[in-house]
């Protein structure tokens, strides 16, 4: 819009140069070129003001309800007068954003703001790629009014590395309301209740379970298992670096029986679809159920669909008041032209009450800060909530979206995993055999 005024006033000026007839009308259209310039300017103003610094922000949210809660983001961004200029990278868990992160960082053309969470985070601070953010999070109080496992998963040496912006529950099972309706199902609580909710939808030819086999979506469903058929106290061992002996646990074997059993309630042969795909069949009842972290909430919720009524949720079998989190977080990179006080405003923005309401509220995701009102939040959201404020829950870190591993090892799990649900012929022991030889490696 500005460059367009840009330009009246331009034509205004060449015309000027002229005979007196034209200058008066150059004049015209130099006050016309003015008075349109000045009627864009304040609505521009309306977003950020002119000459706004902007910021470059890194991430890879996409999907509708991904795209709803960052806008949310760049309008609390505007209203403190920084832009906000997207580089958004597809592909569902980030697998692709990080490459093209990475890569950008190594050439040295870091964006300003990047979705840099879990391990990933505190690396890139011990690198010194990070802009430490104590003076915001002081300011804001943020060890005052933020859940422990928030403040520890954003902490490096004791400095805060990145603004938090929503906990995502993985543990989560979402269900299709209406198919429970009409088939008259208790809501599924146990594997037993799953199977035969199963059996009651194959009668009715509804696909029971929703699935990809897209490797990262294998290994965000196989770590909710791994935590329903371990517990907590294994699934905290396997998820920590020098724990990698416990892999050799039967329990690895049964969540690995217990994960092709999941896959067998998809009917489909082949389907690696980006996560949004099985939400759908969740959502119009060509499936009954998906298993998924909470952003798929957030997802059908952004298609129209209303928590309670069109869809339910509970934990994944086996983890009710469990809670496997992954926390969203952005880093404000150091790069070559420092945007230190916008990256701050930033910071400041997210962790506010305000945002962190409007935020989390599209993306499915639940605040960071405990001094919410949990009665704001729709049902599945505060026992997301609930379960993380309340004392001596069981919190475990997700594997799968960075929370306890590096990028390489992640990636490598999620193939073996890929493998064991697509090659009928490797066995439970083949597959655990393989895994521990990765975090084994790992922790050397
Ligand atoms: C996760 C991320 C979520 C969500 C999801 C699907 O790794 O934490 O915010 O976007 O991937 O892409």
């Amino acid at each position: 819009m500005r460059i367009h005024a840009t330009g009246l006033h331009n034509i205004a000026k060449r015309r000027l140069s002229t005979g007196v007839r034209r200058r008066a009308r150059a004049g015209l259209a130099l006050m016309l070129g003015l008075v349109l310039s000045a009627r864009m300017i304040p609505s521009a103003n309306a977003q950020t003001p002119p000459q706004a610094p902007t910021l470059n922000v890194l991430h890879w949210w996409t999907s509708a309800s991904e795209r709803a809660a960052a806008d949310r983001l760049v309008q609390q961004l505007a209203a403190q007068g920084v832009g906000w200029h997207d580089d958004a990278i597809p592909g569902g868990g980030g697998g692709a954003a990080i490459k093209v992160l990475t890569s950008r960082v190594l050439a040295g053309e870091a964006p300003d703001v990047a979705q840099v969470i879990g391990r990933t985070l505190t690396d890139w601070a011990d690198l010194g790629l990070v802009l430490p953010l104590d003076d915001v999070a002081q300011r804001g109080r943020w060890r005052q009014v933020m859940f422990p496992v928030v403040l520890q998963t954003v902490s490096r040496g004791g400095r805060i590395m990145a603004a938090p912006l929503g906990v995502h529950r993985i543990n989560t099972l979402l269900y299709n309301r209406h198919v429970w309706t009409r088939l008259n199902l208790a809501p599924p609580q146990s594997w037993h209740d799953m199977e035969v909710a199963a059996k009651a939808m194959r009668a009715q030819r509804i696909t029971p379970l929703a699935w990809s086999d897209e490797p990262w979506q294998i290994a965000t469903v196989f770590e909710a298992v791994l935590l329903a058929e371990g517990g907590p106290a294994l699934y905290a061992e396997l998820a920590s670096t020098q724990g990698w002996s416990s892999w050799q646990d039967a329990r690895v074997v049964a969540a690995l029986q217990r994960l092709r059993w999941l896959r067998d309630l998809d009917d489909e042969a082949t389907t690696e679809e980006p996560w949004t795909t099985p939400a759908r069949k969740l959502q119009t009842g060509q499936a009954g159920m998906f298993i998924m972290g909470d952003w798929a909430r957030g997802e059908l919720m952004a298609w129209g669909s209303q928590p309670g009524t069109d869809f339910g949720c509970v934990p994944v079998p086996q983890t009710a008041g469990m809670h496997l989190y992954s926390i969203d977080t952005l880093a404000m990179l150091v790069g070559r032209f420092p945007k230190r006080a916008e990256q701050e405003r930033l910071a400041e923005v997210i962790a506010s009450p305000a945002t962190q309401m409007t935020y989390n509220q599209a993306k499915g995701s639940v605040p960071v800060r405990m001094d919410i009102d949990p009665a704001a939040l729709d049902e599945c959201a505060r026992d997301s909530w609930q379960t993380l404020a309340r004392p001596g829950s069981a919190l475990l870190p997700s594997i799968t979206h960075r929370m306890a591993a590096v990028e390489s090892t992640r990636e490598a799990l999620g193939e073996v995993l890929h493998r064991f649900v697509k090659t009928r012929s490797v066995t439970p022991q083949q597959a655990q055999a393989q895994l521990l030889a990765i975090v084994r490696g790992a922790a050397q």
